[in-house]
């Protein structure tokens, strides 16, 4: 795409995560234009277009995107209603973003990319965490030293509510993917996996814990649980004389040559706000996102990329001790 002066989007879904981080963002984004809203449900149709000034609204998306003739299209609806509505969106030209899990399968993934690559559209799936300003900050002090050597994921829940969606998504497609693309990011791709799954007072698999080595030979840990006492989602990242321990919603503490004391990166100064969808990365995928629209590259976190990611949540499942 040549470099334009705005963006025209056209936006299916006015949910949770829409409302929450996705649209308070491009509302501040002057390079934006949110040409449409189109939801199923007539009451968050209406409510989300007013929040946001836009004033075409839809219950068809093909509808609107045929009205609308966007550049691109966010399509932020469940995981298992996706699929058919990015195929139509890339056969019809258009740059896409959706959250994540990118699809339901691996095989589901692959067929976006291929479609996207072939049609030419930009795309990006929203793993904010690859964008947290406090972690991106703690990564770059630590790689002042050298490349990492060794890193973890941590992603912990008391949550006994089953798989997602009614049993539509496994828990780690769904949601403890986070946690397995932030360990690719830090580490790279992975050579040599083994893995342990487990369903803990539960008949479906709630507890997925990894030792990876990646392809440069670093050493990277995948800890999550569904089932003990509290949401924690932490990351580590290691280098020659140098460590960082990051809580993104909290702070990132970096320690050097065996100093007692760390440098603490508090999370809200980093990103420099208090707002949630600030300080935990949604600001910035959205900005990214953006800004490889207007220079016509791929997102960091496309559909070719997130297949390596679902490809590795595959390999979890099938390199059990
Ligand atoms: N990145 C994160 O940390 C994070 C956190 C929570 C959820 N998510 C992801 O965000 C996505 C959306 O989740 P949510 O919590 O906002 O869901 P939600 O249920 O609150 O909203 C989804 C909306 O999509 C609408 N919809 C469904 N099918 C539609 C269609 N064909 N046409 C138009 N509208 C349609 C629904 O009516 C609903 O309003 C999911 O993929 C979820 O996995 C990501």
């Amino acid at each position: 795409m040549a470099k334009k002066e705005k963006i025209r989007l056209a936006l299916i879904g006015a949910g949770n995560m829409a409302n929450s981080v996705h649209y308070p963002s491009l509302a501040e984004f002057p390079d934006v234009e949110m040409a449409g809203i189109c939801d199923l449900v007539e009451e968050k149709l209406k409510a989300t277009a007013e929040k946001f000034h836009i004033e075409r609204t839809f219950t068809d998306y093909k509808e609107m995107l045929d009205e609308i003739q966007p550049d691109s299209v966010y399509i932020l609806v469940p995981p298992h209603h996706l699929f058919d509505l990015v195929i139509e969106s890339l056969n019809r030209k258009l740059n896409v973003f959706i959250e994540k899990p990118p699809g339901i399968t691996t095989e589901q993934t692959k067929n976006m990319a291929r479609l996207a690559e072939k049609n030419h559209c930009l795309t990006m799936v929203g793993f904010q965490r690859r964008f947290s300003p406090v972690i991106v900050e703690a990564r770059k002090k630590v790689e002042e030293r050298g490349s990492i050597i060794q890193c973890a994921a941590r992603f912990m829940k008391n949550y006994f509510a089953g798989p997602y969606y009614n049993g539509a998504v496994d828990i780690l497609t769904a949601d403890s993917i986070h946690a397995v693309d932030i360990l690719r990011w830090m580490g790279g791709e992975v050579k040599k996996i083994v893995s342990s799954v487990k369903n803990l007072y539960a008949e479906y698999k709630n507890t997925f814990n990894a030792l990876l080595e990646f392809e440069n030979g670093a050493i990277g840990m995948l800890l999550t649980n569904w089932v003990v006492g509290k949401r924690i989602f932490s990351v580590e990242m290691h280098s020659k004389g140098i460590s960082a321990f990051a809580e993104p919603d909290d702070k990132a503490v970096i320690y050097k040559d065996n100093e007692e004391k760390g440098e603490t990166l508090l999370t809200q100064d980093a990103a420099k706000s208090k707002e949630k969808h600030k300080y935990a990365g949604f600001f910035t995928e959205n900005r990214h996102f953006i800004d490889c629209l207007k220079e016509g590259k791929q997102p960091m976190t496309n559909f070719a990329d997130s297949v390596k990611t679902m490809e590795l949540v595959d390999r979890i499942y099938h390199s059990q001790m």
